[in-house]
């Protein structure tokens, strides 16, 4: 008992000043060292131990196995780590017990779900792709760290790096979108907030890339589905953020619930190929809620025994509340079935972690009531969700220059189940996150417009039942007015997990609101807050000014009314495609030509019958209050070779009145290929921030790199031919150039 924080300690001195022969041993090996110091004294139901973790209080996300006191297990050195239990009062009790209670006092590691903030809400990481402000979305992953681990956290499971192509998909939401390059970006961005520099530092906590992989190609959109594709598509679209993630330091990954190819992902090859052996990664691996189990539900294993065997023969290292490895893999080890080598990789990976955020050196070092009393929910933390969910909105249409409004409007009418809301703006995963410490949208226009301004409010209806009751309400409150903001979209509870929508209009009667409200001939914004992307051909076509403002956290109310109201002039641009009605799913802009590309005109082309085939919204489409006008696009030649670099120039002019910020978005077309390339993509881009009447002249270096992809050898290469450059304000509206490649 306790032996293991004196004996690791001073096993630890000993390599600490240790020596290898004559050379001096390297950090690494100390900590190999100090692992295997540890693992000498493990019996082997006390490794077993490390391979379990159970969840706690909170938001169970899954079926829980019944009869497993944590309590019980932790005292018997059979509980390497918790998730959902929170605040120091707790947790500390918890890492007591275990170094007291148990024989080795190994600590226990807590994770938790901070996927965009820990009580500072921030915006849903989609909607905070949609800043293209890496600095943003790191300095929320950051704060979020700080946060949780000034109340007992170690590890979150975050960022989600899935790629989605399909709005039905409710876990859309917890990504960055449709774009790999881009999500690849955010998915370093967000690793590098929640860890820091410095793992072991007090305020930083371990990052988890989660789904490995391809969870957001679940067919149909329907969670934890099924996703079959080829391997190439793994490797150019859905892979990529994972390896960013990786060499970003991801200190873990976690598999997903789907399986990939035949195979479910808690046993895909996947795992042992391309995550080991070709990326190197050594952090630990975890499983998903019960995936190890689940392997049975899929038909890839007999019971549980057989799904042990593959989990581990595939390198998961932590079991997530299945209690499957707690279960079987002794009698197994002993039965000659598993290797005991198996089960040691798997506890030094888990070993290492705790190493690595200091919980040998100090495992209460997360444990300050002080901090926790302290750092969480400053007036500084509120201004940074703030800030950024303001960057996240998008400014989807803006007639006639309705926005902003002025603040001295006579008289306001703010509609909608979403206008009064604290609670949905939070977004789901909102983690400890508290709608009585939340802006509804109402209280921030009326911390922002005039005192004088009236302000008439009328829900009008629930956000996803048909009653109709309240309709006669607002609309007569709409007719009173001089303007109306309406507040729609969709509950927390509509996106996320196990949240698929077959359906992706605006739910319930609310479109129907929209109209009688509409009918009124008032000039209308439309505000939406949502978790998903939404087909809303109607209110495009109808209303005059829309803003999607997602669901944007704590700050919400504060954040839309400073875009509504001209404080903040919105700069958001969206990283997924909005479809024209749900059957049009999945459209995103990265697609390929085909034989017969979409001609209106001619009949035997790729297109639909009823609908066009482009989307509502392109991908890296947004307004400003300001206009910007692209001018004098060049390129450094016209041909290059294998070893050159393209510099792409081209001026950018605010040519509005208002100061704002501009994606500048590069796409690149490989026109011929010995494998067919998508019609564009993107790869570079750069935020700017121009005064009105402002220039400047932007430039991108475009390498041979840039251009490479998978051939039909599956060699990543660079093919010499035509390409085309194209830089624009999004992915429709650009200036393009053709170079050649040679070889
Ligand atoms: C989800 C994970 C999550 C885990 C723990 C699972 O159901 O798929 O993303 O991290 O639960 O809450």
């Amino acid at each position: 008992m306790r032996i293991i924080s004196l004996l690791a300690f001073g096993i630890c001195l000993i390599f600490l000043h240790g020596c290898h022969g004559h050379r001096k041993l390297s950090e690494g090996e100390i900590l190999e060292q100090k692992v295997d110091s540890i693992l000498t004294l493990m019996t082997l139901e006390e490794k077993i131990g490390q391979l379990n973790m159970l969840s706690g209080q909170g938001e169970l996300t899954g079926p829980v196995t019944d009869g497993h006191s944590y309590i019980d297990a932790i005292k018997q050195g059979r509980l390497g780590a918790l998730l959902n239990v929170n605040g120091v009062a707790y947790t500390r009790r918890i890492q007591e017990m275990t170094l007291q209670e148990s024989r080795l006092g190994i600590p226990m590691l807590f994770g938790y779900d901070i996927i965009h903030g820990y009580k500072t809400i921030f915006p849903i990481p989609l909607a905070e792709a949609c800043s293209w402000d890496l600095e943003a979305i790191e300095k929320s992953a950051r704060i979020a760290a700080d946060e949780a681990s000034a109340a007992g956290q170690h590890w979150t499971f975050a960022p989600m790096v899935d790629i989605a192509r399909d709005p039905r998909w409710g876990r859309i939401m917890e990504g960055a979108g449709e774009d790999t390059w881009l999500g690849s970006l955010i998915a370093a961005a967000r690793v590098k907030g929640f860890q820091g520099d410095d793992l072991s530092a007090p305020n930083t906590i371990a990052a988890c890339a989660k789904h490995y992989a391809a969870y957001g190609a679940a067919e149909g959109g329907r969670d934890y589905n099924t996703t079959d594709m080829s391997e190439r598509t793994l490797r150019e679209v859905y892979l990529p953020p994972f390896k960013a993630a990786a060499d970003a330091g991801s200190a873990t990954f976690m598999v997903a619930f789907n399986e990939i190819n035949g195979v479910p992902a808690s046993a895909n090859p996947l795992l042992k190929y391309i995550l080991r052996n070709e990326w190197n990664y050594n952090g630990m691996i975890v499983s998903d809620w019960n995936s190890i189990n689940e392997m049975i539900a899929h038909g890839f294993a007999a019971n549980s025994q057989e799904a042990a065997i593959f989990a581990m023969r595939s390198g998961v290292d932590l079991d997530m509340q299945g209690h499957v490895y707690a279960e079987v893999l002794y009698d197994l080890v002993k039965k000659g079935k598993i290797p005991v080598w198996q089960i040691d990789n798997a506890v030094k990976n888990i070993l290492r972690l705790k190493f690595q955020l200091g919980l040998f050196d100090d495992p209460y070092r997360y444990c300050n009531s002080e901090r926790e009393a302290t750092s969480i929910l400053t007036p500084e933390n509120r201004k940074a969700a703030r800030e950024i969910a303001r960057k996240s909105m998008v400014l989807l249409k803006n007639e006639n220059h309705l926005l902003p409004s002025g603040k001295t409007v006579r008289t306001l009418a703010v509609i909608g189940p979403l206008a009064d809301d604290d609670e949905n703006i939070l977004g789901g995963w909102k983690a400890l996150g508290d709608p009585d410490e939340a802006v509804s949208l109402i209280r921030g226009i009326r911390e922002t417009v005039d005192p004088k301004t009236k302000i008439l409010y009328e829900a009008g209806c629930n956000i996803n039942d048909d009653d109709r009751s309240g309709f006669s309400k607002a609309v007569a409150e709409a007719r009173k007015a001089d303007v109306v903001i309406l507040a729609v979209g969709e509950s927390a509870a509509m996106s996320g997990e196990a949240r698929s929508r077959a359906d992706l209009g605006l739910p319930g009667v609310q479109h129907e609101l929209v109209k009688e409200v509409f009918k009124e001939g008032k000039p209308v914004v439309l505000v939406l807050m949502n978790g998903r992307q939404l087909a809303i051909p109607w209110e495009a076509q109808n209303i005059p000014a829309i803003l999607e403002a997602w669901l944007p956290g704590t700050e919400a109310g504060h954040a839309i009314a400073d875009v509504i109201f001209g404080d903040y002039n919105p700069s958001g641009k969206l990283v997924v495609s909005f479809p024209r009605s749900t059957g049009q799913v999945p459209v995103y802009y990265n697609h390929k030509s085909t034989g017969r590309p979409a001609d209106p005109e001619k009949r035997f082309t790729s297109k639909y019958i009823d609908i066009p085939i482009e989307p509502l919204y392109p991908f890296g489409y947004g307004l400003s209050y300001t206009s910007f006008m692209y001018s004098h696009m060049e390129l450094s030649s016209d041909t290059i070779t294998m070893s050159d670099s393209l510099e792409v120039g081209i001026r950018v002019t605010n040519i509005g009145n208002y100061k704002g910020e501009e994606v500048v978005q590069l796409y690149i077309c490989d026109h011929v290929a010995s494998v067919t390339r998508p019609v564009m993509e993107l790869k570079d881009f750069k935020k700017i921030e121009l005064d009105s009447a402002e220039t400047v002249r932007i430039s991108f270096m475009l390498t041979p790199k840039h251009l490479a992809f998978y051939d039909q050898n599956m060699q990543f290469i660079t093919e010499p031919g035509v390409f085309s450059v194209m830089v624009g304000t999004n992915s429709v509206n650009y200036t393009g150039k053709k170079f050649t490649l040679v070889p």
